[in-house]
């Protein structure tokens, strides 16, 4: 087991969207080692972590949360003094489409890596097991659906997810709940908005704007539009669980948010105004004249609102950036990272693995 003083830590799907920007943050804000566990799914992008590829402050590894001979191994190696879990299954329309892999991951992925967690934790010596803990990253989805004058979510709100991912993130998290309870596993467990900002895989809304609204395509907006989600810059996700890493104690959990509902056709024309201003010489100006109405997703939530007050006034956190400086950022940073989109769009981030890692 490592002293703290190592500073090593365990982040499992750190190749993803919030996990690749974690990764970068921990490298640059902390003095942390990150093992990175990530089995590369097709929203596990290696090209994300190009800044830290050679810095040996970043290991790597291609794995899946749901090998015990490998998660054990990991842990039994690099002694780590947390594990934070983003590994997941994350898209509402694919759990929608095809549910089961949600299961897989969601599900028993984390039960099976809860469960070398457990097994590593209960033999570290005393003053480790007091120190150590589990970050669960999860959804405000969990907690259902509002009406438009609703109350914002607690921590107390009873979970009532509806959509097959919401219902396996809510699975996993009893999951870490019942660890701490019944086997006192020092774990923390996190329910954040949406998040937005650079590497986001363009099936979620906003990086799918930008990129569309470049290529001239149509912005497809569900239904009415008129479904509100509260928008969060994932650096400010970031810096809250690192936060919550070094000063929560074990058996905690945290609302996390931007304190920023907007409806779905306000991020829309925010996204084609500001790319209107940023492309002057763009052919698809006004952009606003792409959005497209489509058909509604199945079950859509309605509103998702979320009350941040208990990590405010225990820790000070509050985000950092509005919706209008995130999304600068964020829209900037898509139109200088053109190497970025185009392996996205031609699925060439996948050859890059093989090319430069030799796995398939
Ligand atoms: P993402 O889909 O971008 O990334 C998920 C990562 O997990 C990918 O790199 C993928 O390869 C990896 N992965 C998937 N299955 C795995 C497995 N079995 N073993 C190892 N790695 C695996 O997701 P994201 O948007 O970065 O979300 C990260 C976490 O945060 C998820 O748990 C999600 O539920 C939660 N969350 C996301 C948001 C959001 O707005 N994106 C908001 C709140 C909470
Ligand atoms: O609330 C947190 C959740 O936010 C995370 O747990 C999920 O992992 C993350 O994907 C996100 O879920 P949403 O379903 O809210 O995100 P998405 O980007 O898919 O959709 C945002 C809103 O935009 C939602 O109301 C559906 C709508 N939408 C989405 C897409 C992809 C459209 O109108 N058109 C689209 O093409």
């Amino acid at each position: 087991m490592s002293s703290r003083f190592e500073k090593k830590i365990l982040v499992t799907g750190g190749a993803g969207f919030i996990g690749s920007n974690f990764v970068l943050h921990e490298i640059e804000y902390s003095d942390n080692t990150v093992v990175n566990l990530d089995c590369l799914t097709y929203a596990g992008n290696l090209m994300s972590l190009e800044p830290v590829r050679n810095n040996p402050r970043h290991i790597f590894i291609k794995g899946d949360i749901a090998d015990q001979e490998l998660v054990g191994s990991i842990l039994k190696e690099h002694q780590p003094w947390a594990v934070v879990n983003f590994a997941a299954e994350s898209h509402v329309d694919r759990s929608i489409s095809s549910p089961e892999s949600f299961i897989t991951t969601n599900v028993l992925g984390t039960l099976h890596l809860l469960e070398q967690v457990f097994h590593y934790w209960e033999q570290a010596p005393e003053s480790v097991r007091t120190e150590f803990r589990f970050l669960h990253v999860s959804t405000d989805e969990v907690y259902g659906s509002l009406g438009n004058d609703d109350e914002p979510f607690h921590e107390k709100t009873p979970y009532d997810p509806r959509s097959p991912y919401s219902a396996s993130k809510a699975a996993s998290d009893h999951l870490v709940n019942a660890f701490r309870h019944t086997y006192a596993l020092p774990a923390i467990v996190t329910n954040c908005s949406n998040n937005y900002g650079p590497r986001q895989f363009p099936e979620k809304l906003i990086p799918l704007l930008i990129m569309n609204a470049l290529d001239g395509k149509p912005l497809p907006i569900y239904g009415n539009g008129l479904n509100v989600r509260d928008w969060l810059y994932v650096d400010d996700h970031c810096a809250a669980l690192h936060l919550l890493l070094e000063r929560s104690g074990p058996g905690e959990n945290f609302n996390l948010g931007g304190r920023c509902e907007k409806t779905n056709l306000e991020v829309v024309e925010a996204v084609c105004d500001m790319l209107d201003t940023f492309c002057p010489q763009s052919p698809y100006r006004p952009h606003k004249s792409l959005i497209t109405f489509v058909k509604d997703r199945p079950g859509h939530d309605l509103r998702y609102a979320i009350n941040i007050s208990k990590i405010s006034r225990e820790f000070g956190w509050k985000p950092r950036e509005t919706f209008e400086t995130g999304l600068e950022k964020t829209i900037k940073w898509y139109l200088a990272n053109q190497s970025w989109v185009n392996s996205v769009k031609t699925g060439k981030y996948r050859d890059w693995v093989l090319h430069h890692y030799g796995w398939e």
